[in-house]
């Protein structure tokens, strides 16, 4: 699709591939959302979905499948042991990757789950680009420390760098020359990161970072949950790549690598999850905890009509025009947004856009939660559901102290093929209409606060009426519109 050129001024992203199941979708009036919201504790987790208009929150096990996916799940062989279905995800995975061996999982949380059990021992450390919440939760449960290591310009909001996600290899050298190789449990890359805008790694500095990881012994391991994204912005925007296939930078990548594990909420566009190794006493090591939590071994959780589905949408991914509708769709979100003087994390990543709730609501201070209060103002505003990624997101200190977040994010997914063009263009008029009447958004403050994992369940109310009065310069604005 990134092939096609216009007659007239507007580049547009255009699918390859046609609608063919729809799902219908309501929009309740704008009294109503504020009436949702209030019930949900200004906690858009805890949105029922049938109140929500354009589910941005997450692109984890709802991006739309192919028609090709649908119906391989209607031959899925249902065997405790040895199921065909089986057989045909390890052998896809074998050919993509190039490794021998592969544990199935439920889902990405579950392969951290194992990895940190087999590989992270009390006193260990794991080196990163930089943290997703459940693998850093894992690692620190086995006693092990978290170590972020992407370069500072990565963690600018604003830039033009295309590799934000890169590793500095200076700090690689330095972390492992304080710990020692022998405390170090294995590097991990994030191919692409989440936390910090869906910003991709480049096949030059993953190359670097394995290199360092060979010289000194130590396991390199991907994150591939995000791969697709990444190999999308490794074809187009690193010289070296431009040549090859998606297949040939896959393995390239997969070459540089011992293990890669990932979501296949995500990769694959299905539900599941998994670990491919290289190393067979790697393998023996983790493979008994598969039938301890997970399933047997043939389908380690996983439904098999979601493996049928996920050979295919592997198979998928090799496919350069599946792979870059959502960071086309991304970028134009981003684009236009910027040119509104909308603040959005740039350059456009993966994932989803982010918008930079720090400078969008600079009024309302950090013990507030602006980017908490910025996604319910935006569902109240539009019947978008966003995710806080901010302080809200992180956990409080023993002692009670707030932890500030670094960046004030909310994430807007865009799950692959599932929003047209009109509708990320509505979202951008809503959210450019929130931005000009941004000074009626006020902070949020805990009504409820669990302790664990707050994010989730915690309810929140605002500091004032400005909900209502956002509410009435709404009417004001658009009349009786929905
Ligand atoms: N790694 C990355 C990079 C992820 O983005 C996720 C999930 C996981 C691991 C865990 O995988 O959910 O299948 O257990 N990210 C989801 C999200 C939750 O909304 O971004 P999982």
């Amino acid at each position: 699709m990134s092939k096609i050129r216009y007659f007239g001024d507007e580049t547009i992203p255009l699918e390859m591939h046609k609608v063919r199941i729809v799902q219908k979708l309501g929009l309740p009036p704008i009294e109503r959302r504020l009436e949702v919201m209030t019930k949900a504790g200004n906690n858009t987790f805890l949105l029922p979905n049938a109140e929500v208009f354009l589910d941005m929150l997450t692109d984890s096990g709802v991006n739309a499948m192919s028609d090709q996916q649908l119906a391989a799940m209607m031959v899925a062989d249902d065997a405790y042991a040895g199921s065909a279905t089986y057989t045909r995800l390890e052998t896809k995975l074998r050919d993509i990757f190039g490794m021998e061996y592969f544990l199935p999982a439920h889902q990405g949380r579950a392969c951290e789950h194992i990895l940190a059990k087999v590989l992270v021992t009390p006193g260990s450390v794991v080196p990163m680009n930089y943290h997703f919440t459940t693998t850093k939760a894992h690692i620190t449960l086995q006693g092990g420390v978290v170590e972020e290591l992407v370069s500072d310009a990565g963690l600018e909001v604003t830039s033009r760098l295309p590799f934000k996600g890169d590793m500095d290899i200076g700090k690689l050298n330095a972390v492992i020359a304080k710990w020692g190789a022998d405390k170090v449990a294995f590097v991990r890359v994030e191919s692409g990161t989440n936390l910090i805008g869906g910003q991709p790694v480049s096949l030059q500095n993953l190359a670097e970072v394995s290199a360092v990881c060979r010289a000194n012994g130590i396991m390199l391991v991907m994150d591939a949950s995000l791969l697709a994204d990444n190999l999308h912005f490794n074809k187009t925007r690193e010289p070296s790549c431009k040549d090859l296939t998606i297949r040939e930078i896959t393995r390239k990548i997969a070459d540089l690598c011992d293990i890669v594990y990932f979501s296949a909420r995500k990769l694959g566009c299905a539900r599941g999850g998994g670990i491919c190794i290289r190393h067979q006493d790697v393998y023996l090591k983790m493979r008994g905890l598969v039938p301890l939590y997970e399933g047997f071994l043939t389908y380690g959780g996983m439904s098999v009509r979601e493996i049928e589905a996920l050979t295919v949408g592997l198979e998928e991914t090799m496919d350069e025009d599946m792979i870059s509708q959502g960071p086309q769709f991304i970028a134009y979100m981003v684009d236009e947004l910027d040119r509104r003087g909308v603040p959005v994390i740039t350059p456009p990543g993966g994932l989803g856009c982010h918008i930079d709730a720090k400078r969008f609501v600079d009024h309302i201070p950090q013990s507030q939660y602006p980017a908490g209060a910025l996604a319910s103002a935006l569902y109240i505003a539009a019947g978008i559901r966003g995710m806080e990624r901010g302080t809200l997101s992180e956990q409080r200190e023993p002692d009670g102290r707030e932890v500030f977040s670094n960046m004030e994010l909310v994430r807007l997914a865009l799950p692959r093929r599932v929003f047209t063009l009109s509708q990320v263009k509505y979202a951008i008029d809503r959210l450019s209409w929130l931005h000009a009447n941004r000074r009626l958004v006020e902070g949020l403050v805990f009504v409820e606060e669990p302790e664990v994992l707050r994010f989730f369940y915690g309810l929140l109310k605002p500091v004032s009426d400005w909900q209502e009065r956002l509410v009435a310069k709404f009417r004001a604005d658009f009349g009786d519109s929905l």
